[in-house]
């Protein structure tokens, strides 16, 4: 069964909701495995055993947390080996234009080095999800949408 990480940092439980709503979406397509994990939870060996890896986190002076930047430099272990693997991000930030984008494209600048394949979303957010600290109902459903469309991506490469 082909199968979907998604992996997280958070203090305040903001950037977990959001984890949580792109996992509810990914599984509403049939066939797809999907685990959620706290980034502590995961070793650079772990994102071998996964198709997608979507990560998520808060913004952190205009990008990604310490947590998050420190499983990509770990999984260096595993360089060429996530070619091909599916990949997103998402994040949160404290304020409308305090960073989202710009750690939303570091986070998936990363997983392309690794050769990963990410999917854009043409009406949404372009780069993948994003809030403004909790989700509110629209941002709530624009993480739906882009795990649905990750996972159904996942499935078409893999399934
Ligand atoms: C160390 C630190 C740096 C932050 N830097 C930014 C920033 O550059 N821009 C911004 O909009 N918010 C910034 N924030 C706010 C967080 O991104 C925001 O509160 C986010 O929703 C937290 O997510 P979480 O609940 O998953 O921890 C920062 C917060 C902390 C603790």
């Amino acid at each position: 069964m082909p199968g979907m990480l998604i992996t997280y940092y958070t203090r305040s439980g903001n950037t977990e909701t959001m984890a949580e709503l792109v996992a509810e979406g990914a599984r509403g397509v049939d066939g797809i495995g999907v685990e959620v994990r706290s980034v502590d939870m995961v070793a650079p060996d772990d994102l071998l055993g996964f198709d997608a890896i979507i990560i998520g986190s808060p913004v952190y002076f205009g990008t990604m947390a310490a947590e998050i930047k420190k499983l990509i430099d770990d999984s260096v272990v595993h360089f060429t080996k996530l070619d091909g693997k599916v990949g997103g991000a998402f994040t949160s930030s404290g304020g409308a234009h305090g960073g989202n984008e710009t750690t939303v494209l570091d986070i998936l600048k990363a997983l392309m080095v690794h050769g990963m394949i990410v999917k854009g979303v043409s009406a949404g957010a372009h780069y993948g999800p994003v809030a403004v600290g909790a989700p509110d109902d629209d941002e709530a459903e624009e993480c739906r949408r882009y795990g649905y469309d990750v996972a159904e991506l996942t499935m078409k490469l893999f399934g």
